[in-house]
């Protein structure tokens, strides 16, 4: 084809041959901007979004959009969008491989979301576990909350993402999503890849240090069960020093111990150290070595995300150019992706 130069290949065809790589499979994740990162959501979540980086193409949204679905104060929320980004960045999510974006910054989530909308059973919506927990807690309820997993649908459709990270507690939306993209490929033809869980096992039920029984939450009211990842030493040490064990002093795990077993978890995941290993380590130690060796390692662990994260919150101007890499990566595959979307179902090509 000598005819075929290089500007009719566009930017895309470029980027091609210079890589000459074949694509990495897309993975995406989102989190509301909720405030600070505990150490359930590191050591269960981020920490492993961070060890996909170098296999996959990441995208990591704060989904600014979702978090209007329920009462805020639009200050906390802007605050929260910096502080969630800075978080994440000292937690190891790297704006040199990835790309970490505001989905409010990218046009076409909500475009989507309004199409996909168009596709999605009402019903369907009214009966997400998720959306009538929510609506209980409220004295009224605006679209936006039932409509919030369509927009979630489009947050992960927009990218083709192959693999979604989420929570046990996402299942039912990510179902949603992939019924979403099965009809849309049915009605039009082959458009989205049909996005699949990606649930982690390891490290994935940090419980609370007080009810070990209960996962480990920023909204404990108790909150000495629960370490932030911005915590200081001297706070983690006297959360973990006065965590609940259980009833015997053996340093072993079993249903009969959720305390040493949540305990266990955790450093584990913070030592990469298995739980067999480490239960024989402790064998005719007490709790009180026993809680001094977790407390240690909590510490080990997050002392650097805490120092990195100091740094960070202080840069604004850091903290925007990172939005806007991200925005930038995030807003070129959008566009492609809707003006496939708008094409197959039936708008006039918007004129240039
Ligand atoms: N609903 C998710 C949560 O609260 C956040 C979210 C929004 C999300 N869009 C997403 C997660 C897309 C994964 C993919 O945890």
């Amino acid at each position: 084809m000598p005819s075929l130069c290089l500007a009719t290949l566009g930017t895309r065809g470029m980027s091609e041959i210079a890589e000459k790589k074949p694509a990495k499979p897309v993975v995406l994740t989102c989190a509301q901007p909720t405030g600070r990162l505990h150490l359930g959501n590191y050591l269960g979540a981020v920490l492993n979004w961070g060890r996909m980086q170098d296999d996959y193409d990441c995208y990591f949204g704060i989904v600014d959009q979702h978090a209007i679905t329920v009462p805020h104060v639009p200050a906390q929320l802007r605050d929260n969008t910096y502080s969630c980004l800075a978080q994440y960045v000292a937690c190891g999510l790297d704006p040199a491989r990835s790309h970490l974006f505001a989905q409010s910054h990218v046009i076409g989530h909500t475009e989507l979301a309004w199409i996909l909308g168009c596709l999605c059973p009402l019903g369907q919506l009214e009966r997400m576990t998720q959306f009538k927990d929510k609506a209980k807690k409220q004295q009224s309820v605006d679209a936006g909350l039932l409509f919030y997993p369509v927009l979630m649908a489009a947050d992960i459709l927009l990218y083709n993402a192959e693999l979604v990270p989420v929570g046990d507690d996402q299942r039912q939306h990510l179902e949603l999503a992939r019924d979403l993209a099965e009809k849309f490929n049915h009605r039009y033809s082959e458009t989205f890849k049909v996005p699949s869980p990606f649930i982690s096992k390891v490290g994935s039920r940090i419980m609370s240090l007080q009810d070990p029984t209960a996962k480990m939450s920023k909204s404990d009211p108790n909150q000495s069960s629960t370490v932030y990842v911005t915590d200081r030493p001297e706070e983690i040490r006297k959360k973990l020093m006065s965590a609940v064990t259980d009833s015997g002093s053996e340093v072993r795990p079993g249903d009969d111990k959720p305390g040493v077993t949540n305990l266990l978890a955790i450093l584990s995941a913070c030592t990469g150290r298995d739980v067999p290993t480490l239960t024989a380590e402790f064998a005719g130690k007490g709790y009180g070595d026993f809680k001094k060796a977790v407390a240690d390692a909590v510490v080990a662990t997050l002392d650097p995300v805490r120092l990195r994260y100091d740094e960070l919150i202080k840069d604004r101007e850091a903290l925007n150019a990172i939005f806007k890499a991200g925005a930038e990566k995030a807003q070129a595959t959008a566009f492609r992706t809707l003006s496939k979307v708008n094409r197959k179902v039936g708008f006039v090509e918007r004129p240039r």
